[in-house]
């Protein structure tokens, strides 16, 4: 469906009525459901193929919305204050009203205030906490347009709403903020970790799990975001085998078949908006894809991070 208001009046029918429906934010897009109807949560684990164990992300549109739902600290205030609403979700200790599929029993909830314009309608007209993950199948990399959700969830899910590409391309910064004291920075994102250290006066933490079976964050398991081709990481020279992708940062000056660029000129958020649309587009064409690491600064630590899960096979 379009991004018209009747179109979002009627996709917050089928969300108020138990259904699911994909939407577009800012990083990619979500499959999102009422947040506080367990049945309707479980619809999204069925569709993805999702495991239980693995939390999901709830949607709202302010503070006020995710006092409701979250117990809210100074941390997450100051954060709320420099990047919301934006691509970045903090993990707090959760209300009763949260289901306990949401957060798959654990005692904390993960809640963003995303800022894609098209998303913000909807949740201003459907005005309940939306649960959305990422609208792929469980493993696979995330969809930033809407034809990508089409062609892996479209007979699954009861409807989606285009709202072209998304402009991040990587799925929101986690952060962990329920100890103060301690807070853990759970998936790098498009707010990067050094933004986030400044705010809060404080280094951030890295999750370091003891138990693989069970992460501190389920979307950090070491194999994700995975095409079916093998994706084989390199930095500067690399033998290639023959007939592969070679994926590069930046476009090379003179570029060969099979050579393919993520940005024009070497800029890290042109590269992080076009990531997960060509590693699709060469998935099936190549079997082996090899794709250049990215400077690990700003959003090229996410960048790198999926494509770290992408080549862990
Ligand atoms: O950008 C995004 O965050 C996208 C869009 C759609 O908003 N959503 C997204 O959701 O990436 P998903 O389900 O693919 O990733 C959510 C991850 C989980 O895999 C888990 O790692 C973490 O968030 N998470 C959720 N609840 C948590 C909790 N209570 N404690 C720790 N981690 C949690
Ligand atoms: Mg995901």
């Amino acid at each position: 469906m379009d991004s018209s208001d009747a179109s979002l009046k009627r996709a917050a029918g089928i969300i108020l009525a138990g259904g699911i429906v994909a939407l577009p934010t800012e990083t990619v897009y979500g499959l999102a459901a009422n947040a506080l109807n367990a049945d309707a949560v479980r619809k999204i684990f069925e569709a993805k193929g999702r495991p239980f164990i693995d939390p999901l992300i709830a949607h709202v549109l302010d503070f006020e919305a995710l006092e409701k739902i979250a117990v809210p600290n100074l941390s997450a205030r100051r954060l709320y204050d420099a990047f919301c609403p934006g691509p970045i979700t903090f993990v707090l200790k959760k209300r009763d009203c949260v289901p306990g599929i949401v957060s798959a029993g654990k005692p904390t909830v993960a809640v963003r205030m995303p800022s894609h314009s098209v998303m913000r309608r909807f949740m201003a007209e459907v005005k309940v906490p939306l649960s959305a993950p990422s609208a792929n199948p469980f493993g696979y990399v995330s969809p930033t347009k809407a034809r990508h959700v089409e062609a892996q969830l479209g007979s699954k899910i009861d409807a989606i709403i285009d709202g072209g590409s998304c402009e991040c391309g990587v799925e929101s910064t986690i952060v962990m903020l329920v100890d103060e004291d301690r807070p853990m920075l759970l998936r790098p994102g498009p707010v990067p970790r050094s933004e986030i250290e400044r705010v809060l006066g404080r280094a951030l933490i890295d999750p370091k799990d003891k138990n693989p079976a069970h992460p501190t964050a389920p979307g950090m398991l070491k194999t994700h975001y995975s095409p079916k081709a093998k994706v084989v990481l390199f930095e500067g020279e690399c033998e290639f085998e023959s007939g592969s992708a070679r994926v590069f940062f930046k476009r090379p000056q003179n570029p060969r078949k099979g050579e393919f660029w993520l940005s024009e000129s070497g800029d890290e958020r042109e590269a992080a908006r076009n990531l997960f649309d060509l590693l699709r587009n060469l998935d099936g064409s190549f079997s082996t894809i090899y794709c250049q690491k990215l400077p690990d600064s700003g959003i090229g630590e996410a960048v790198n991070d999926r494509l770290g899960r992408a080549a862990a096979k």
